[in-house]
C-alpha cells in the first residue's frame, strides 16, 4: 500500500455553506486525476489561531480564506506578499513543509485575468476607470487596476469616507466622486467596475444612472448571482463589452490550486459549470 500522503486543502470562513470554492476545486482535482481533497470549514474567529496551528500538522497544504478572516489571518502568517499587505487582506494561504505559513491575495489577479481573457481588446491604459464601492473587494480591484497601468481611478461609494480612505492608501491617481454623482464618472471611463453588493440576488438594485456609459467601455460586475446584472444588461444594450463576475472567482482560485496540488488548473466552461453547481 502506498504511504503517500493525500494533500488536503479547503476554505475557512463563517458562514461557509454558500462558498463555490469546494465544487470548483473538487472539479479541478477530478479532471486532473489528482488525489486530494478540498474541504469547506465554518470557523469562528475565536478558533482561527488554533485552526491555523493545527491544520498544517494534519496534512493540509493550504487554505482559501473568506469573510470574516481575510484580515486576521495575516497576523498568523510568517510571510505576507506585498500585494496582500497593500490590500490589507489575504485570501490564499500556503502551508510550507518547513512549517511556515505564506499569505497571499489573488483577488486582484483574478479580477485582471477575468478581463484579459474575456475582453481581449481591453486596454487599461486607454483612459480612466470608474469604480463603484470602496469595501474589501474594491481594495483588491483598485490595487490591481493601478498595477495594470490605469491612468486614473474615479471612485464612488455610498459612505464617502471609505472611498477617501482608499485614496489615502493608494495615492494621487484616485479621485473620489460623491455617490449622488456616481453616474457622471461613467462619461469618462473606459473601464467600469461594480464592487458593491448592489444587484445581487436578495440585495437592493444598483440605482446609479447608466445613461453616461461610453460604448467603448469595458464593463464588469463582481456580482455573479445573477450572472447578468442590470449593470451588465444595460451596458450590453449601450454597446459596451461586458464581463460577468464569475470569472474573477474562477481565476482567483488558480494560483492556490497550482501551489497546493502542483498542476495549473484550466478555467473553461466546465469549471464555470462546476462553480455554479
Ligand atoms: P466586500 O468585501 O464585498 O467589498 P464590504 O467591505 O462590506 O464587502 O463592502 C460592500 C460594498 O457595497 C461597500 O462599498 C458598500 O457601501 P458602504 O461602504 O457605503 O457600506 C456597498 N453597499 C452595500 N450595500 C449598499 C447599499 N444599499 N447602497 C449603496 N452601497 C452599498
Amino acid at each position: 500500500m502506498s504511504m503517500e500522503k493525500i494533500p488536503l486543502a479547503g476554505v475557512i470562513g463563517s458562514p461557509i455553506a454558500h462558498s463555490k470554492s469546494p465544487q470548483l476545486h473538487g472539479h479541478w482535482l477530478k479532471v486532473n486525476g489528482l488525489r486530494g481533497h478540498y474541504i469547506p470549514m465554518d470557523i469562528s474567529p475565536n478558533d482561527l489561531e488554533t485552526v491555523l496551528r493545527t491544520l498544517p500538522k494534519m496534512g493540509f497544504v493550504g487554505l482559501n480564506v473568506t469573510v470574516p478572516h481575510k484580515e486576521k489571518v495575516m497576523e498568523f502568517a510568517d510571510l505576507v506578499t506585498d500585494r496582500a499587505t497593500l490590500i490589507g487582506a489575504a485570501n490564499t494561504l500556503i502551508f510550507r513543509k518547513d512549517g511556515r505559513i505564506h499569505a497571499d491575495n489573488t483577488d486582484g489577479y483574478g479580477f485582471i485575468q477575468n478581463l484579459r481573457e474575456n475582453a481581449p481588446k481591453w486596454n487599461p491604459k486607454a483612459g480612466p476607470a470608474a469604480v463603484l464601492g470602496a469595501g474589501g473587494a474594491a481594495r483588491a480591484v483598485v490595487a490591481s487596476l493601478l498595477d495594470a497601468g490605469v491612468p486614473e481611478i474615479l471612485i464612488s461609494n455610498r459612505t464617502r469616507v471609505r472611498a477617501e480612505a482608499l485614496k489615502n492608501d493608494f495615492g494621487k491617481r484616485l479621485t473620489v466622486v460623491d455617490w449622488v454623482q456616481a453616474g457622471n464618472m461613467l462619461e469618462e471611463a473606459v473601464t467600469v467596475v461594480n464592487t458593491t453588493s448592489l444587484g445581487m440576488i436578495g440585495k437592493p438594485r444598483l440605482r446609479v444612472p447608466l445613461d453616461g456609459l461610453r460604448k467603448d467601455a469595458v464593463v464588469t460586475d463582481l456580482v455573479y448571482a445573477p450572472l447578468k446584472t442590470r449593470l451588465l444588461a444595460e451596458a450590453e444594450e449601450a454597446g459596451c463589452v461586458t464581463v460577468d463576475g464569475l470569472g474573477m472567482l474562477l481565476y482567483q482560485a488558480v494560483p492556490g490550486f497550482e501551489r497546493w496540488f502542483g498542476v495549473r488548473p484550466v478555467v473553461d466552461s466546465a469549471a464555470r459549470a462546476a462553480a455554479l453547481r
